[in-house]
């Protein structure tokens, strides 16, 4: 059995009894105004964190989310995009779409602004997307591609690239991994399959991103999510893994490099009322500045009176690249 037939075993079953512990993390359940998520949504919880973001939903966006689960992310996103078919769902396992399907006329009966009808459901792999090119404004996957091996994870992003449209955004939230894993779980299947052992580095994870094409990158959140420990696993010291939020947008690569955004401000402190490093950025005296890590770094490079704030890894936009 491959590790994608133990992944599509794994998920068939927890599509059938739901499995509160797989996956799921002790961020808070998005809340809104009128938005009531069925109790069966949240025990099927299997994300690492979120992918729905206000600020990436404005227009009544056309939104494409790979690897439905319970659905809860989907009623999520279709509670901004409020029309027929404005969110697609695509996922490769029978029962889950069932189970997901079965959901979301829950969420009909306790939400009275919802209709299933703006949930569309389709057969189909994150590898190879039943979708057109071009087609779709937001992209989002939750806690699936970290299961892929690196082949398929580059194509599971190539996809996603190929069918949003120019400017779109691909949000993802995955764990990683910053310490090398022993071969004894990264070739656990099971574990794989669960979320736990197919954890990349976080510069591996930009390096992918940046690989499918996509120019700018924000980390929007990064948490603790598990520890691997000898007592529980086939590892000699415990090996800690975070989960992360990043939204990757397709616009055209600068010739300098992708923007990556992981949340440092510069603050210019010297004695003029600002500096302009005649690149584009203007500081003013004492006012902070979001910066790129490519920006940060040069005007570290400036030899001039210019803090730079470690990377928070919570980037929420503004700023400059
Ligand atoms: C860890 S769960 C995450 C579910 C959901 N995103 C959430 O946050 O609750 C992984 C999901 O991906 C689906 N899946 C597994 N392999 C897939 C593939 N190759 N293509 C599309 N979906 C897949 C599973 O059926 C399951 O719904």
């Amino acid at each position: 059995m491959s590790y994608l037939d133990a992944t599509h075993k794994l998920y068939s079953e927890v599509a059938q009894t739901p499995d509160v512990g797989l996956c799921c993390t002790t961020s808070p359940i998005w809340q809104l105004p009128g938005l009531t998520i069925p109790k069966i949504m949240q025990d099927m919880n299997y994300g690492c964190g979120t992918t729905v973001s206000a600020s990436d939903l404005v227009g009544s966006p056309t939104v494409l989310y790979v690897g439905v689960g319970g659905g809860m992310e989907l009623l999520q996103f279709s509670y901004f995009s409020r029309k027929t078919n404005g969110v697609i769902g695509v996922d490769t396992v029978d029962a889950m779409l069932e189970a997901c399907s079965t959901n979301l006329k829950t969420a009909q009966k306790e939400n009275d602004w919802f209709s299933e009808a703006f949930i569309q459901l389709k057969k189909g792999d994150a590898l190879n997307l039943p979708i057109s090119n071009e087609s779709v404004d937001v992209a989002a996957q939750n806690c699936l591609f970290n299961i892929f091996k690196t082949a398929d994870l580059q194509k599971a992003l190539s996809e996603m690239f190929r069918v949003l449209k120019p400017y779109g955004r691909l949000v993802m939230s995955d764990p990683i991994c910053d310490e090398p894993l022993p071969d004894a779980l990264r070739d656990n299947d099971q574990m794989r399959a669960a979320c736990l052992s197919g954890a990349i580095s976080l510069d591996d994870y930009i390096a992918a991103l940046v690989s499918a094409g996509f120019a700018t990158i924000e980390l929007r959140a990064r948490h603790a999510y598990r520890i691997l420990s000898p007592e529980h696993h086939k590892t000699e010291k415990p090996i800690a893994i975070d989960s992360v939020e990043v939204c990757a947008i397709k616009d055209p690569m600068p010739p300098d490099g992708p923007c990556i955004f992981s949340g440092k401000t510069a603050i210019y402190y010297g004695s003029q009322p600002y500096l302009d490093d005649g690149k584009g950025h203007v500081l003013m005296v004492n006012q902070p500045l979001a910066v790129c890590d490519k920006t940060a770094a040069a005007l570290q490079s400036l030899n001039e009176p210019i803090y730079i704030s470690p990377s928070t890894y919570h980037y929420r936009g503004g700023g400059c690249c």
